[in-house]
């Protein structure tokens, strides 16, 4: 005999989501009920919710620099703290001057930040490049599909763009191995471990980015990487020891750290 779900009031499920740790309850239940279709649906997705997946996975799309960008299972949820990055190299891109500044992504993820620098700049040349096909294949959905390629950093990058990029955006996974295991659930368990895990101190990825970047980049292009507060001294000697003259910004209102790095003109 089939039992049939009592439809949950808005209340009901507020309460529900609180209970299981949701911080923002209201909001939540709001989205959730604009993604389903019905009440079983609704049940469903906060079930999904209170269980622990993430929030953006369950409703397919996660905020980001005023867009919606498409996530699926196990890809990295772009994070609110990335904005600084994309404001700093948006303001780069346009100081620049250049009608259409050439922008890669590296390490793209979903391509949030591809998306957020065509967004602001619709004549910029953005390409993306991630080593892990569940990352392409959502990054496909959130820019122009032919500009986002597959494999190890550089390997991925057409030929032609080597020694013309104006602006390298880089969110490399910069979590030490050895804390993968404090970060929280969502990411731990929902995120992909490619996406997260730097090495022994976290910035071996950063490390090889470095390494690469004066050949991609045109003379006086920048590198712009996220990292952490206590990381930025190390990622910021990373790029000196390239020949990469580096700075870092930050900012208390995204709890953001950003190298900056600009090759010799
Ligand atoms: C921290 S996530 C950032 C994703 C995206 N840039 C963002 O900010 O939302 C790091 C990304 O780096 C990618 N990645 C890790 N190692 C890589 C490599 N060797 N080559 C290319 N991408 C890599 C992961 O698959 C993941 O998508």
């Amino acid at each position: 005999m089939d039992v049939a779900i009592t439809p949950s009031t808005p209340q009901d499920i507020v309460t529900r989501l609180r209970s299981a740790g949701c911080v923002f309850a209201e909001d939540e239940a709001s989205l959730l009920a604009e993604a389903a279709e019905s009440p079983d649906e609704l049940e469903s997705l906060v079930r999904r919710r209170v269980a622990g997946e993430p929030l953006e996975v369950i409703v397919g799309w996660a905020e980001f620099a005023g867009l919606r960008i498409v996530v699926e299972p196990g890809v990295f949820v772009p994070r609110y703290r990335t904005r600084f990055l994309v404001e700093q190299a948006i303001a780069l891109a346009a100081e620049g001057g250049g009608e259409c500044p050439v922008v890669v992504d590296l390490c793209c993820g979903t391509g949030a930040m591809g998306a957020a620098v065509l967004a602001t700049l619709p004549r910029a040349e953005v390409y993306a490049a991630d080593i892990d096909p569940d990352e392409v294949r959502v990054a496909r959905r959130n820019l122009p599909a032919d500009r986002v390629f597959e494999g190890d950093l550089y390997d991925a990058l057409p030929e032609h763009l080597r020694g013309t990029v104006d602006i390298l955006v880089a969110n490399a996974p910069y979590v030490p191995t050895g804390e993968i295991a404090m970060m929280p659930s969502e990411a731990r368990d929902h995120e992909n471990r490619v996406a997260l895990d730097g090495g022994a101190d976290g910035l071996d990825i950063q490390r090889r980015v470095a390494a690469g970047a004066s050949e991609w980049l045109r003379p006086g292009g920048y590198l712009l990487v996220e990292t952490s507060v206590r990381q930025a001294p190390t990622s910021a000697s990373i790029f000196e020891s390239r020949g990469i003259a580096a700075r870092v910004e930050h900012s208390e209102d995204f709890d953001a750290t950003v190298v900056i790095g600009r090759t010799a003109v």
